[in-house]
């Protein structure tokens, strides 16, 4: 707001004061038409009717000086003037005008805006949580089991060489643990081998404590975190999500695993999927295979994604091996179980295990394995 000049008045004729005050007024209402808020429109009070240097207590000075004959003109023009100011500088007042005109010209003025709240304003705003999309892979995954009568089973991170490997049919120091670049807990060579503490590189040794833990039949799904001492890249991470199924019976046949693992990736991928299974190694299971399902990106013609095999890769499975039902049974031993529930000659199973990060990668496009893992949420947020 610039400063104002009070106008000089050379005489108390009607011409001399009508232009006094038609100066005064204009120079008046173009500070008004500035003020754009309550800042500004106290600063505009303060200039004109501020009690201690506000312009009114000057002009009124100025005006002390007319001569006795022309008082009564002088006062009732600068009463009027004062009294137009004082209610242009009045902001509640000026604000409870301008919403009665709104209101009268059929604007919906709410009273929270009369009550000089801005509902304009874009309000707080709350961003819900969501599952992690490693959390919602894992959950799809999990549920396709449920519907098939499986129940879930979990167990802990850090494992016993036994759980992890030797019931598992990984004998010490056997060339198939190099497969499974282990992160070995400090301080363990002091106990027994099987003993020793790890973080577990499979969700597999899960299988080992729920059959110890109970008889057959059996139809578990295992989703959890799994550990590897591997280098991270973008296909790589040592800390990682695996789902494991373990179904034992009595005639349960690798019809059965097949049947079961093509209705699972048709639930996941689209019923347009197929499956096909190679021959593979685990230690724990007999025969092994290696699933693949056909490209979900090109159909299965070939395109960059599946490297134009038009196959891509995505579990390992087989059939329980009987040397793993003996390991349960010598466990149960152990506890007083001597039931022999899990005779390899009365009894079958199959198991399979998935990586969750591979899934959600190839269900969602994504190209890098560390975006799961960097919380950016603009990366996060399109999940939600
Ligand atoms: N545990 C195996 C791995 O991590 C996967 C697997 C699970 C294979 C169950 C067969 C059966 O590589």
């Amino acid at each position: 707001m610039s400063t104002t000049k009070i106008p000089s008045l050379n005489d108390y004729s009607a011409t001399s004061l009508q232009s006094f005050f038609g100066i005064l007024t204009s120079e008046f209402e173009s500070d008004r038409s500035q003020a754009h808020n309550r800042d500004a429109f106290e600063a505009l009070r303060v200039k004109w009717v501020g009690r201690k240097q506000g312009l009114m207590n000057e002009i009124g000075d100025l005006l002390k000086t007319a001569p006795p004959e022309a008082r009564r003109d002088v006062g009732t023009q600068f009463n009027a003037f004062k009294k137009l100011v004082e209610a242009q500088c009045d902001f509640e007042a000026v604000r409870d005008e301008f919403h009665a005109t709104m209101a009268q010209a059929g604007f919906p003025v709410q009273r929270e805006v009369a009550r000089g709240i801005d509902i304009t304003l874009p309000g707080a705003v709350r961003t819900p949580g969501i599952a992690h999309p490693l959390l919602q892979t894992m959950e799809a995954v999990v549920k396709v089991f449920h519907q098939l009568g499986y129940s879930t089973s979990l167990g802990p991170q850090v494992e016993t060489d036994f759980y992890n490997f030797e019931a598992l049919n990984f004998p010490p120091n056997h060339p198939a643990r190099d497969t499974q670049d282990t992160l070995q807990i400090a301080g363990q060579s002091g106990k027994p081998s099987r003993d020793r503490l790890l973080m577990r590189t499979h969700t597999s040794p899960v299988q080992i404590r729920s059959m110890v833990a109970g008889p057959p039949p059996l139809r578990i799904v295992i989703p959890g975190k799994v550990h590897r001492n591997d280098a991270a890249d973008a296909t790589h991470s040592p800390i990682f999500h695996q789902v494991e199924g373990l179904c034992v019976d009595t005639n349960i046949t690798f019809s059965d695993l097949k049947g079961t693992l093509d209705h699972a990736m048709r639930a996941l991928f689209g019923s347009a999927v197929k499956t096909r299974f190679f021959p593979s190694f685990f230690p724990f299971t007999e025969p092994s295979a290696d699933v693949q399902i056909s490209c979900i990106f090109c159909g299965g013609s070939g395109c960059r994604k599946c490297k134009h095999s038009g196959w891509i890769e995505l579990l390992g499975c087989g059939m329980v091996d009987p040397a793993v039902f003996a390991s349960v049974t010598e466990e149960r031993r152990k506890l007083g179980f001597d039931d022999n529930a899990y005779d390899p000659a009365r009894i079958s199973g199959f198991a399979f295990g998935m990586g969750v990060e591979r899934i959600a990668m190839i269900l969602h496009g994504v190209s890098d394995i560390g975006q799961f893992y960097s919380g950016d949420m603009r990366f996060l947020e399109q999940f939600a």
